[in-house]
């Protein structure tokens, strides 16, 4: 099958091109780095031609609230216009867990606006939610840094290696269309600061990490249900000690 991976240069992307390849699939990267723009329609209609499946894995260069909205809006619709008129089979694409669960959050409603055009589109699809991935851990870590300390929330997490994102994509890229959503996580749900603790440790970093049970999500309250599947759930294989081992 040819898939083209959009945002397939990203850290998932990558993995995913990677992943389809060794399936014995044609899977072709598409982003701005390779003329293809999903934002102002660029190289899209050329980009897909032939193609039987399309996973969307982009990403917006900016979180600020009207960009990333901007952002995923334009893309999604320009991305579906396209698959139609090239009469693509199947979309593919990776949103959060939980993109309903926290309102206040912009990124989670602008991957809600980009799951709400998917789902209204003619073209069959299937919508992935990831919970956050390990390698974000780190950057999660650094927004917590008050004095020499690290607070973060302490609700439930459940993260997930990127290469099992990538591995779960591969497997619905290249199935039939659920015409519906699933949830990935990973294998270990705990605390929050729990996750960034053994992070920040492994990194050899001293400073200490507190849970703050009011702590907020970028800038949006959360609490045990917000960041975590609710229902069934397909898990990753690499738990998070393993992952660091490899690093
Ligand atoms: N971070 C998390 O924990 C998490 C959790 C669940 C879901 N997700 C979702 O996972 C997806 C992938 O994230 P990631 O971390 O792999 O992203 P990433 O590493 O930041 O990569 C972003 C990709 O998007 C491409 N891109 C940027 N602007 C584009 C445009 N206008 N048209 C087409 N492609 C464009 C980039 O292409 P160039 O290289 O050419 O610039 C790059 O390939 C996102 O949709 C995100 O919402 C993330």
């Amino acid at each position: 099958m040819k898939i083209v991976v959009i945002g397939g240069t990203g850290l998932i992307g990558s993995k995913l091109v990677a992943n389809l390849g060794a399936r014995g699939h044609d899977a072709v990267a598409a982003s701005p780095r390779s003329g293809v723009n999903a934002v102002t329609g660029e190289g899209l209609i050329a980009a897909l031609a032939g193609a039987d499946v399309v996973v969307d894995v982009a990403n917006a260069p900016s979180w600020e609230p009207a960009a990333v909205l901007e952002f995923f809006e334009r893309s999604s619709k320009n991305l579906v216009a396209a698959e139609a008129a090239t009469n693509v089979r199947h979309h593919v694409a990776l949103s959060i867990v939980g993109a309903e669960r926290s309102p206040d959050n912009s990124y989670f409603r602008a991957k809600l606006a980009q799951e709400n055009i998917v789902k209204s589109a003619s073209v069959p699809y299937s919508i992935v939610r990831a919970t956050q991935f390990f390698e974000f851990l780190g950057a999660l870590a650094e927004m917590g840094v008050v004095g020499g300390r690290i607070v973060v929330p302490s609700a439930q997490f459940q993260p997930i290696a990127s290469e099992d994102v990538a591995d779960h994509l591969a497997e619905v890229a290249t199935g039939q269309p659920l015409n519906g959503t699933i949830d990935i996580a990973g294998p270990e749900r705990a605390p929050f600061n729990e996750f960034i603790a053994r992070g920040v440790k492994a990194s050899g970093d001293t400073r200490p990490v507190v849970g703050d049970p009011t702590g907020p999500y970028y800038g949006a309250p959360i609490d045990d249900t917000s960041l975590v599947p609710l229902g069934e759930a397909r898990l990753g294989k690499t738990s998070l000690a393993n992952w660091l081992t490899r690093r």
